[in-house]
């Protein structure tokens, strides 16, 4: 009687939070919603009301996205969100209901939606000059280089500017081609490295490779601490990359790539003692090591700025992009002066790549990481949830593992513990009711069934509560 009363409570709350707002009832709570209420779990207040949203709807949005967009496009969620506004670490949608995001527009949302400093110096710098190119003196682009330099260990000091991840991964490779003058790479099968020729190749999940010719890439063991067949032991899914240069190539090789914990494919941190021993493999074959933090780096585990120091090696070439721009779209290659001078070769041109607005706003979100100490909260208040995680573990058989490191967190799946099978559909349904009740969570891995939860690194102890209570209802209900 009591939960019924609070559930009620809770609801009619959050209705009267609607109608300050100027949504109307029907919006906000309906009274079925009262009627079927159970205790929800209550978001942490946040004081910010977006203003009122008077575009299309979801509806015509999604007439118009069928009928002039891509149908290779998809959407999470069984009635689709319209985010309208975003505001740290949350996002709000057309009739202003608040929602919790852990997925940061795929790890890229870094200090927050829209941060003051970012949207300042965005606007500053598009107030004065747009574009203008590199055959032109800005100091936008020299300082944001500047500073990402000062990010990284030893010799990386030069920095090549590009659109996106897949566009830095392709410039790593060509560089270590060139450098080495070896065609061969290895890459991490499930790994995931983008989606134009070269980055396709290195990619190694068949959803994400489409049947075009993709060279000059072998895929190496995953040393996949969960599934894979050495459990945790680096040293031996090393060994296979040391075969693949024995039997695979001329004993010359242009570079290995991957990323030290794999996002699209399921919050992968590899296996310890795998990566030094690789690199070791590596540059014995004559080739360079490339480090995708693409999605790993900047300051997301916590422990590290860089997901490849938890691993003590030191890259050749680290490739980055998502959480650089907090969602400007900018990546970065970062190499040393020996390996960066290939490109001298040829002319190497990139008409948008550290455009001053882009690397304006990206020096603005490396200062708000250190003004705000964001790496240090990514670290407390990620082994926090993922302690918290943890706990979920023990209470539900369906959670076959918890894992990652600061904010970049796997939860996965099984209908099976043994056996390990992937619940794909339960995972659909849990995370409809996730966003039912206010928290929005990704979704990745080969078999599309672990919870990918890599919120902005702003995200706080109370969030991480919100977050595991409703993970917790949505399982119980399943
Ligand atoms: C590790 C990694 N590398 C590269 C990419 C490709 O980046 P983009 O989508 O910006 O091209 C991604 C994208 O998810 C990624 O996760």
């Amino acid at each position: 009687m009591m939960r019924r009363f609070l559930s009620r409570r809770l609801i009619v709350l959050n209705s009267h939070e609607g109608l300050r707002r100027g949504i109307s009832r029907s919006a906000a709570a309906t009274a079925t919603e009262v009627e079927n209420a159970t205790i929800t779990p209550k978001m942490p207040p946040f004081d910010y009301a977006p203003p009122p949203y008077n575009g299309p709807s979801a509806a015509d949005i999604m007439k118009k996205r069928l009928e002039f967009l891509s149908p290779s496009l998809f959407c999470f969620y069984k009635k689709p969100l319209n985010v309208v506004d975003g505001k740290m670490q949350y996002l709000f949608d057309e009739d202003g209901r608040r929602y919790l995001d852990a997925f940061a527009g795929i790890a890229t949302v870094c200090c927050g939606h829209c941060h003051p400093d970012v949207v300042e110096a965005i606007i500053n710098q598009t107030k004065r000059l747009q574009h203008s190119t590199v055959v032109y003196l800005n100091h936008a682009i020299a300082d944001f280089a500047e500073a990402l330099a000062s990010k990284m260990p030893g010799d990386l000091k030069v920095v090549f500017f590009t659109n996106s991840g897949t566009e830095a991964n392709e410039l790593a490779m060509m560089m270590a081609r060139l450098y080495t003058g070896s065609q061969d790479i290895i890459s991490i099968r499930n790994s995931y490295h983008g989606n134009a020729a070269g980055s396709m190749g290195a990619t190694a999940q068949s959803n994400w490779k489409f049947n075009v010719i993709q060279t000059g890439v072998h895929h190496a063991l995953n040393p996949d601490q969960y599934r894979g067949v050495f459990g945790s032991d680096g040293a031996k899914y090393a060994k296979d990359v040391q075969e693949i240069i024995d039997f695979g190539t001329s004993g010359r090789v242009g570079g290995f790539i991957s990323e030290a914990i794999q996002g699209v494919g399921g919050i992968m941190e590899l296996a310890p003692g795998y990566l030094p021993a690789v690199y070791k493999s590596i540059r014995k074959a004559g080739g360079l090591c490339i480090a995708d933090e693409v999605q790993s780096g900047f300051a997301r585990t916590g422990s590290h700025f860089w997901s490849f120091e938890a691993h003590g090696v030191v890259p050749d070439i680290v490739t980055m992009a998502k959480g650089i721009g907090n969602g400007i779209p900018i990546g970065a290659v970062v190499t040393t002066p020996e390996i960066a001078e290939v490109l001298t070769r040829r002319s190497y041109f990139n008409t948008f790549g550290g455009n001053p607005v882009c690397t304006a706003g990206g020096l603005a979100v490396l200062r708000v990481l250190e003004k705000e100490r964001l790496q240090e909260n990514a670290f407390v208040v990620g082994s926090y949830l993922k302690d918290r995680l943890k706990g979920l573990q023990e209470k539900h058989d369906i959670i076959g593992d918890v894992r990652g490191r600061g904010m970049m967190l796997g939860v996965e799946l099984v209908t099976d513990r043994q056996l390990k099978t992937p619940a794909k559909s339960e995972i659909l349904h849990v995370m409809n009711q996730m966003k039912e009740m206010g928290v929005l969570v990704g979704k990745g891995g080969f078999y599309g069934n672990v919870f990918r939860v890599t919120p902005p690194l702003c995200f706080t102890k109370e969030d991480s509560d919100f977050l595991v209570d409703v993970m917790d209802l949505a399982l119980s209900r399943l």
